[in-house]
């Protein structure tokens, strides 16, 4: 391209009204949710980075699809047109829709985890490793050291460490691990990239000790993106080709289609083992519904086949990965300490490094978060101490290991001018950092307390 701005490569056909609240106004939404932003109203936010899940804007053809979405309850032709783009993607043939993402990872592990088994993933995104305790079961978490650390510049901070994975096999025992998980990317590790070589390497190890692998594929187009940037001799392969082998790779994958799949709603479980399948599908009657809808409705169905298709496009992941940097290197560029190198779905300030004044007790990270939207109604997520401290019995609290401000960045939704806002925003916040003041939290629920705890300023 002759040009270096990268331009959102989409006309806006529809649009949604974005409120503007005044100070006042926000500072009184503020004390009616206790400074906890999971209680604000949509209207009450100016840009909202409260997740890229579900958040993100369908193209026409997606609305287009949904208009002849085929309703029937059993066979319908909307399931057939998903099974077989789906399958056509990740060459399973074994196909089955659900809700969302974590439906599909409680149907795969009430089946093949339980009590004494371990499940070694990258890093385990929340509600899959809640699905895996839900079942008795350890979720480890096997990153390379790097991508624990928010300043490491290292080109794929997703990967798994291959050695730990020996090595966790070796003391559990292969009997006791139904199966190896890697998450692309890897959220909750800053929406890191894994490479092609680290996966083959985790095929490898699966073999040698004749293990299932499955893939946590919610970010698989912007993980297939990073490894045509990244990586050595994938430059010159299409995002198409990199997904396709990222999923000859393994056994299986949980889906989330509220990231990748481009849609609103909606979740896929796939897998190669017909026998496993048909486990799957027991369960997934009794609360889902029947296979060819799996409690979605036909026309979301349409929307993720659909949405499958557009993901991969050179175009949309150029501007999909370049606009979450270009917020990155606009907040880095003026010191705003971030988790480096950006991850593809977020940009995560660094709320320890910008605020040292303020105590890990005093959730630094939950002061930044409310100072974002106080300043510029700018929604964005505590992922600190709120979220993953852990409260003792006697109150006491153990602080998170890093004190993080989530600013994810919904698909094809908002444009380079909102993101110039949030930047501005950001700045601004970080530039009077020292006045900010730190929280105590004066209610919460016995746990995930994030979502409802009352907080007070100090
Ligand atoms: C990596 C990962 N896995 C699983 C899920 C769960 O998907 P869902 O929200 O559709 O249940 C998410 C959602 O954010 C995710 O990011």
């Amino acid at each position: 391209m002759a040009f270096k701005t990268i331009i959102e490569p989409f006309k806006i056909h529809s649009v949604q009204k974005i409120a503007m609240p005044d100070a006042a106004a926000r500072q009184e939404a503020l004390q009616r949710t206790g400074y906890n932003l999971f209680g604000l109203h949509a209207d009450e936010v100016v840009i909202d980075l409260l997740t890229d899940s579900g958040t993100g804007a369908m193209s026409a053809a997606q609305w287009g699809a949904i208009m002849v979405g085929d309703e029937s309850y059993a066979g319908s032709r909307s399931y057939e047109r998903l099974r077989a783009v789906v399958e056509d993607l990740t060459g399973m043939p074994e196909v089955i829709p659900t809700h969302q993402g974590r439906a599909s990872e409680r149907i795969l592990f009430s089946i093949v985890a339980g009590p004494g088994t371990v499940v070694p993933n990258n890093t385990h995104f929340d509600t899959t490793r809640a699905n895996v305790e839900f079942q008795g079961a350890e979720a480890r978490d096997l990153v390379i050291a790097e991508g624990r650390d928010p300043s490491a510049d290292h080109p794929f901070k997703g990967n798994m460490d291959i050695e730990a994975l020996e090595a966790t096999i070796a003391e559990v025992g292969r009997n006791n691990i139904p199966l190896v998980m890697v998450t692309v990317t890897n959220n909750s590790g800053g929406g890191q990239p894994v490479s092609l070589e680290n996966l083959r390497a985790v095929r490898e190890a699966c073999d040698r000790h004749d293990l299932p692998f499955f893939l946590d594929a919610c970010r698989f187009a912007e993980n297939a993106w990073f490894i045509k940037l990244r990586e050595e001799g994938q430059s010159g392969r299409s995002p198409s080709e990199i997904a396709r082998e990222m999923f000859s790779l393994a056994d299986g994958i949980t889906f989330s289609a509220k990231k990748d799949g481009l849609a609103n709603i909606g979740g896929l479980l796939v897998m190669r083992d017909a026998e496993l399948a048909a486990q799957c599908r027991n369960l997934l009657i009794l609360t889902e519904g029947f296979p060819t809808y799996g409690g979605l409705a036909g026309r979301d169905l349409e929307a993720i086949a659909v949405g499958l298709e557009e993901v991969l496009q050179e175009g949309y992941l150029r501007y999909r990965i370049r606009s979450t940097e270009y917020l990155a290197e606009k907040c880095r560029a003026a010191g705003v300490p971030i988790v480096w190198p950006p991850g593809g779905h977020a940009v995560y300030l660094d709320a320890m490094a910008l605020l040292p004044h303020i105590a890990q007790a005093e959730y630094p990270a939950q002061s930044l978060a409310v100072e974002l939207y106080r300043k510029g109604g700018v929604r964005g997520v505590e992922i600190g101490s709120v979220m993953f401290g852990s409260v003792h019995d006697d109150g006491s609290e153990e602080p998170a290991a890093m004190e993080l401000v989530r600013l994810a960045v919904p698909r094809r939704t908002y444009t380079q001018s909102h993101i110039d806002y949030v930047a501005e925003v950001v700045l601004s916040v970080a530039a009077r950092a020292e006045e900010l003041r730190g929280y105590r939290i004066v209610e919460q629920a016995p746990w995930l307390r994030h979502f409802t705890a009352r907080f007070e300023p100090l």
